[in-house]
């Protein structure tokens, strides 16, 4: 079936839902990214985004909710510290690692006995899920180790006819993914993948049961769960990251991009540049980010040169993602 793009009015949804019924994929916003969803408990159709992404049956996915009185559908054991990060953060770009429910096919899960899942926030997910009537299993709407897509164009310039259905709801609002904790040993709380919630806003909430991962992470060891190889979210241009222009070799100027975080680059003579964000803001930063590597990657360059964002909050989540994309050429 070729895909249909298709908005996010009432109608278009209850359309996008029989198709979930039916076992296809629909490509739907959510306040991180877009997701290829499919339902979570037809194994053959989560089968089918594995096929679309061209991603290895080893990385497991993320379950998608309505609500969080759902979440004993798809996991078990919530223990206490589990209800304080729902109560502080879903809905919202939270996703946590629960002991998993046996209806959840083991496909989902890549054969681990926890489940990664979360409650979107953005108002179109929501209903959808809710009108589907089901957990939605959604990675990224993006091919295996490539840049995420932050708008409809994105998914259909990167999956084509390999998605059913595209649900237009413009640009997302976050850009980064939802920050992944494992809080199932119902005590003390591990960050797996930085994202749009920052570390400091968790540490507000768990205090000492944070078990921090700032200190690896500056010794450029970043956590690895399942799934998160060194290299991913990688445009088709090679990236290589920089504290500052002065970095970039001269030779290279004429025929590279330049990402800057806040400042805009003292030569003007890139063949193509992009600040993140004038203000110096992570957040703005974050949201652009993977907007801008869409449209950098777009030209003819060399090299896209991308500095690395302060160390802080979101900021995080953007050197992960600049770190991977690098790996991929080093
Ligand atoms: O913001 C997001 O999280 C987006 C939107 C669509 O919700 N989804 C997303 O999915 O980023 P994806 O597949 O690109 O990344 C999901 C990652 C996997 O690579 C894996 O590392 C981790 O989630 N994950 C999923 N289930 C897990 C589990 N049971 N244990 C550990 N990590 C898990
Ligand atoms: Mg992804």
């Amino acid at each position: 079936m070729a895909h249909r793009i298709v908005s996010t009015n009432p109608t278009d949804l209850d359309l996008a839902a029989s198709v979930l019924r039916e076992g296809g994929l629909v490509a739907f916003p959510t306040e991180t990214v877009y997701g290829l969803g499919a339902n979570a408990l037809d194994a053959s159709a989560v089968a089918r985004i594995f096929e679309a992404k061209q991603r290895p049956h080893f990385d497991p996915l993320i379950t998608h909710i309505a609500s969080r009185e759902d979440v004993s559908r798809v996991a078990r054991d919530v223990q206490p510290v589990i209800n304080e990060l729902i109560d502080a953060f879903w809905p919202g770009p939270l996703t946590l690692v629960l002991p998993k429910h046996d209806a959840v096919p083991a496909l989902v899960t890549s054969g681990l006995d926890t489940v990664g899942v979360r409650v979107p926030s953005h108002p179109v997910a929501r209903h959808l899920i809710d009108v589907a009537g089901m957990p939605i299993a959604a990675p990224s709407a993006n091919k295996f180790g490539r840049l995420s897509p932050v708008n409809a164009q994105h998914v259909v310039d990167g999956l084509g006819d390999a998605v059913d259905v595209v649900i237009d709801g413009g640009p997302t609002m976050h850009g980064v993914e939802s920050t992944i904790v494992d809080a199932s040993d119902g005590d003390h709380v591990r960050v797996l993948r930085q994202g749009a919630i920052s570390e400091e806003e968790l540490q507000l909430i768990l205090g000492s049961r944070l078990v921090s991962v700032s200190e690896s992470e500056m010794k450029n060891e970043a956590p690895v769960g399942p799934g998160q190889l060194p290299n991913h979210y990688a445009p088709n241009t090679r990236l290589i990251v920089v504290n500052s222009v002065e970095e970039v070799p001269d030779v290279d100027v004429a025929t590279s991009a330049y990402l800057a975080f806040s400042t805009p680059p003292r030569f003007h003579d890139f063949a193509a540049k992009e600040v993140l964000s004038r203000e110096g803001d992570v957040r703005e930063a974050a949201a652009r980010l993977f907007d801008v590597l869409h449209r950098l990657d777009a030209n003819e360059v060399s090299v896209i040169y991308a500095e690395w964002a302060p160390h802080e909050g979101v900021g995080r989540a953007i050197n992960d993602r600049l770190r991977r994309a690098a790996a991929t050429w080093s």
